[in-house]
């Protein structure tokens, strides 16, 4: 085992052996970013011998004969397994020692997610969750614009996270079924980035919410549905200041479409992630659209603008910052705003939040 204690220095990065659960679109992308970070990918493991060895030819790394024993061969581990797995999974390399990538939704329910950010805290791991849209350097320029007051007193805010990739009958996925996905689909799949985004940007709380949900297609294949397709939220902030959030993942045409719009006393802005190398500020007078360009950034967001402006940058570029950050942690610095397991499960308490509400018909109290 390649258990680290608070005694033993971390490895250098180059030196840092690190593995993959899971071989579909995320363990590519995972790959991806280690390698970028100039970590030692060093093996994957699937969901049988099949899959295994399929996953490994596609990342070019050995086939594990099971999960133990690639966490007992490595420094941290990746979970891009279907979500039911993101409890037991980063439990074992948590005990093992390990540092462990969990990907989102953080377990299937808050109450998991809680006891694996209760774990994280009590070892001497790093345990973060790919929140990365974070990473986006027009996203921590947004982050500034709140932080230095040039946004002023918070007044409404706004939220949209739409895809189409669910949107006709024949549509089909693991997801559907909660014993792989969770009793939540598109709000924890999705919605869970956008409002650990809101909170990130806004550095404050929802502090209570309402919401309902709805299911498009009763049957997809042989299933019977009865997780939500979409889920429109009102919300209510720590400051006081009201807004919506609306998530599918039926609706034609849209794709990625994140969109997150803060409105205050002084100005407002908006981030669209399919337009990542923009930000709009608005104004009553006259409103602009901030390109990125390091010179004209804040420290944090200039940190992550990586290439000159006009060379864009992406979603894989902030995939990349965010492994890069995770193993900065793991060598002991402090990257600003590396989301961790506490976050993770903040983003699970919502989503248990969301289906209470939609349920009951309540609003539902979301600070504690
Ligand atoms: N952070 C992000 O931006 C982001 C984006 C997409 C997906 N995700 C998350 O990543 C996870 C994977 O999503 P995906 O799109 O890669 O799904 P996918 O269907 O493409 O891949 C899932 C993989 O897990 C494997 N698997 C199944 N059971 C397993 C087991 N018991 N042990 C190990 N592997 C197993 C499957 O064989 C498959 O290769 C999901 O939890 C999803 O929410 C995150």
């Amino acid at each position: 085992m390649s258990q680290l204690n608070s005694q033993q220095a971390a490895p250098a990065m180059q030196e840092l052996k690190v593995g993959v659960i899971g071989g579909g679109f995320m363990a590519r992308t995972h790959a991806d970013a280690i390698r970028r970070a100039g970590a030692q990918l060093i093996g994957v493991r699937s969901n049988g011998e099949q899959s295994t060895q399929r996953a490994a030819a596609a990342l070019g790394v050995p086939a594990f004969e099971s999960v133990q024993a690639l966490i007992e061969q490595c420094d941290v581990i990746h979970i891009t397994s279907p979500n039911a797995l993101h409890f037991e999974q980063p439990t074992a390399a948590l005990e093992a020692g390990i540092s462990v990538v969990c990907e989102k939704p953080l377990a299937t329910n808050a109450h998991g997610a809680k006891q694996l950010a209760d774990l994280a805290a009590r070892s001497t791991a790093v345990a973060s969750v790919p929140f990365v849209y974070r990473f986006h350097p027009m996203v921590r320029q947004a982050r500034a614009h709140v932080q230095e007051g040039k946004l002023g007193r918070l007044l409404t805010v706004r939220g949209q996270y739409l895809q189409d990739w669910m949107h006709t009958v024949s549509d089909n996925d693991w997801r559907v079924e909660p014993a792989l996905g969770g009793p939540s689909r598109a709000f924890a799949d999705i919605g869970s980035h956008l409002v650990d985004l809101l909170e990130f940007i806004a550095g404050e709380k929802i502090v209570r919410l309402n919401a309902t949900t709805s299911i498009a297609h009763t049957h997809r294949g042989a299933v019977a549905v009865d997780t939500e397709d979409a889920a429109a939220l009102i919300v209510q902030m720590a400051s006081g200041a009201i807004g919506t959030m609306m998530v599918s993942q039926v609706n034609a045409g849209r794709k990625n479409a994140l969109t997150i719009e803060l409105s205050g006393e002084k100005s407002a802005l908006e981030f669209q992630q399919e337009k990542p190398e923009e930000l709009w500020i608005g104004k009553p007078e006259i409103s602009s659209v901030l390109s990125r360009q390091a010179t004209d950034l804040s420290a944090d967001a200039a940190r992550l603008s990586v290439v000159p402006a006009g060379h864009p940058m992406g979603y894989l570029d902030a995939f990349a910052a965010f492994v890069a950050d995770t193993y900065a942690a793991i060598a002991g610095k402090a990257p600003n705003g590396l989301p961790t397991f506490a976050d993770g499960a903040r983003a699970c308490q919502l989503t248990d939040a969301v289906l209470e509400s939609a349920r009951t018909g309540e609003w539902v109290a979301t600070n504690a």
